[in-house]
């Protein structure tokens, strides 16, 4: 593995099994059901959040927790960034403070990337921009195949704003990496054809603007929130709800084994009503969440083991 972990696109099948199966071995604790681990003893990892976060910041935090590290948390709130600093500069001056990784969201995409070549620590992405956000790739693979199984010929579509989305990406990358079936769903300004070709797969993925016409044969079906901060409100016309919202009707639909992910933040009654949302086991929302501090601890513990910098400081 590379010195960091920035993206799904171009990790191989064998790469993302050793990730999932590391986040298996790891859920018992993510789940408190065994004690924390000491991977990360006297290990400071820096949280640098420059776009808003609920699940991922606070599941990075737990993950260093759970492994026996020390984490801080930056924000664009309260940091010099609000005085004209360059990302890139904060990066560097938190390199400087002696932290073991840097894990980043923000809103360029490729401002990760940018980060990762600047400084020596390793550098986790944690969503940037429109372009890829691979630990919650991780944990939807892991929530997926927890419930179906092989993801091989399984078919999962992903409704929503996939153009703005770094969520769906870095699904797309990580779900034809396994050989399953992709239906992207949505209206045609946020579903355009030229999606098909985002991976070398091209005979995996479909373009669908009529969800009530796909809905028969899904496994899974991840809905996604229309990402408003990227000017794509407007791009959407008339009662979203309506056209492409996982109503209880449409849930009903459903093959009975199908699930439900979404990545949070949910808005209720737009993309997903709230019986369909609350529906147990069928909605793996919160499940999703859970894996996510699994699959954090994996890629913490991958990042830290390849830069030599887990176990104790004397080692
Ligand atoms: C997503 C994100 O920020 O990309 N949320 C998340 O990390 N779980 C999705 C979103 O904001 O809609």
């Amino acid at each position: 593995m590379a010195k960091d972990f920035l993206q799904i696109e171009g990790l191989g099948r064998d790469e993302l099994e050793r990730l999932l199966a590391d986040a298996a071995r790891n859920l018992p604790i993510a789940e408190q059901k065994v004690a924390r681990k000491e991977s990360l003893a006297g290990r400071v990892v820096a949280n640098m959040f420059f776009e808003d976060s609920t699940r991922t910041r606070c599941s990075f935090e737990t993950a260093v927790h759970r492994l026996g590290g020390e984490v801080f948390n930056l924000t664009e709130s309260g940091s010099s960034t609000r005085k004209g600093e360059t990302l890139v500069d904060t990066a560097l001056n938190v390199e400087a403070m002696g932290v073991s990784a840097i894990v980043v969201r923000t809103s360029v995409s490729g401002g990760a990337a940018l980060v990762a070549r600047r400084v020596r620590c390793p550098v986790i992405n944690a969503g940037d921009g429109r372009h890829e956000h691979p630990t919650q790739g991780l944990l939807d693979l892991l929530t997926l195949r927890e419930a179906l199984g092989k993801l091989e010929g399984r078919v999962i579509a992903i409704v929503g704003d996939i153009a703005n989305s770094r969520v769906a990406r870095s699904a797309i990358h990580g779900l034809v990496t396994f050989d399953a079936r992709v239906r992207l769903v949505g209206p045609p300004t946020l579903v355009g054809e030229s999606f098909r070709r985002i991976t070398n797969r091209h005979d995996l993925v479909t373009i669908h603007h009529d969800l009530d016409a796909i809905l028969d044969d899904l496994d899974a079906i991840m809905m996604l929130r229309i990402q408003t901060e990227r000017a794509a409100g407007g791009a959407v016309a008339g009662d979203y709800r309506e056209m492409y919202g996982l109503t209880p009707a449409r849930a009903a639909r459903l093959p009975g084994h199908a699930i439900v992910l979404h990545p949070g933040p949910v808005n209720r009654g737009v993309e997903i009503d709230d019986t369909v949302a609350d529906d147990l086991p069928r909605s793996r929302i919160l499940r999703q969440v859970t894996q996510g501090v699994a699959a954090r601890m994996a890629v913490l513990e991958r990042v830290l083991a390849e830069a030599g910098t887990t176990g104790s400081l004397a080692a």
